[in-house]
């Protein structure tokens, strides 16, 4: 088990003020945070810019110290013991930082195993199947600087694997993938987690991407806990509402009547947007239960032609923002 408990970090930077004067700054990005992760499962962690998420990855990763609390991976303590630690875990970041261009795909992976005290055929034999792993056994030795951005991102997940982590942190790994190199990538991800056990925790700005993988979604707000639970129960406890809209040519007095007794008994809420441009009404009706199949039923009574017909779900996306307004305000 990888356990986080109570952690929090304050950066401390130096801050210019004035032409010879510095003054010290606090920032505190991540605010007494708990969290636990285990084998096979996908964890996300979510927030706006700047919540706190990369440091955080950063902590677990064990390339920062926390400020207070305690990182516990497998009974040892991350700072006390981080030479056993930083063995079973590993990050891999989005973007194409932590590559050395000049080096092959294959003498990254040599360089990089060789930091976990790999060496030899054992070594070897590793970065084989990596290779193999992740698709790049015919770039392996082509210098990264001749890869693609797909094939970048492919050697980073070679890179961050090359220990054989059990803990894996994955900061924003689709970060500029196109789509469908994403969504192998997602594939693979989800595959090191339901075939292979690893524990993985992921960050995203992609919210489809998380509602796809991960298991439980954590919710940060600068740097505090504001929310855990899993993705549809996050979405369904704070949004109960769906949102069905309906265009229509005009709308009749006795459709009008219509809508009005059908939105009562189910006690939701309807309004029209005029839209002059293409000549026509949007109805707009805000329900916890579905209205679509009675509000068709009072528009065919009624000789109304559909002209459009729409309905929202409320999505991971809409908790985060309404999450971290709710706790700024
Ligand atoms: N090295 C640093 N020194 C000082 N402050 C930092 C440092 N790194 C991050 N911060 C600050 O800590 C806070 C959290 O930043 P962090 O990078 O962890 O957020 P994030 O959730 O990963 O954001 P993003 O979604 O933009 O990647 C921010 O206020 C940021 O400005
Ligand atoms: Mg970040």
């Amino acid at each position: 088990m990888f356990i986080v408990d109570q952690v929090s970090k304050v950066y401390r930077t130096k801050e210019r003020k004035g032409f010879f004067k510095r003054e010290w700054k606090e920032v505190e990005a991540v605010t007494d945070l708990s969290f636990h992760m285990e084998p096979g499962k996908i964890i996300g962690l979510l927030g706006i810019n700047g919540a706190g998420k990369t440091t955080t990855i950063k902590m677990c990763a064990t390339l920062l110290e926390p400020s207070s609390g305690s990182i516990n991976v497998d009974g040892l303590d991350a700072v006390k013991h981080d030479r056993q630690v930083k063995a079973m875990v590993n990050m891999i970041a989005g973007g194409e930082r932590m590559l050395y261009w000049r080096l092959t795909g294959r003498e990254n992976l040599v360089y990089f195993g060789s930091l976990y005290g790999l060496t030899g055929e054992s070594l070897a034999a590793r970065i084989a199947q990596l290779l193999k792993q992740v698709g790049l056994e015919e770039a392996a030795d082509t210098p990264v600087e001749r890869y693609s951005k797909g094939m970048k991102q492919r050697l980073q997940i070679a890179r961050g694997l090359i220990n054989d982590p059990k803990y894996i942190f994955l900061d924003e790994p689709t970060l500029g993938l196109d789509a469908p190199i994403a969504r192998h990538l997602r594939q693979h991800v989800k595959e090191l987690a339901t075939e292979q056990g690893k524990a993985i925790l992921l960050t995203s700005h992609y919210i489809h991407e998380v509602e796809e993988l991960c298991d439980e979604v954590y919710i940060i707000n600068k740097g505090k806990l504001v929310a855990h639970d899993t993705p549809e129960k996050l979405t369904k406890s704070l949004f109960k509402e769906s949102t069905l809209r309906v265009t229509v040519p005009f709308l009749p007095e006795s459709l009008a009547r219509d809508l009005h007794h059908l939105t009562r008994s189910e006690r939701g809420r309807w309004e029209t947007v005029e839209l002059p441009e293409s000549a026509s009404v949007e109805l707009v009706f805000r329900s916890e239960s579905d209205l679509t199949t009675d509000v068709i039923a009072a528009l065919a009574k009624n000789h109304i032609p559909v002209l459009r017909l729409t309905t929202e779900q409320p999505s991971l996306e809409d908790v985060i923002l309404h999450l971290a307004e709710r706790r700024s305000a």
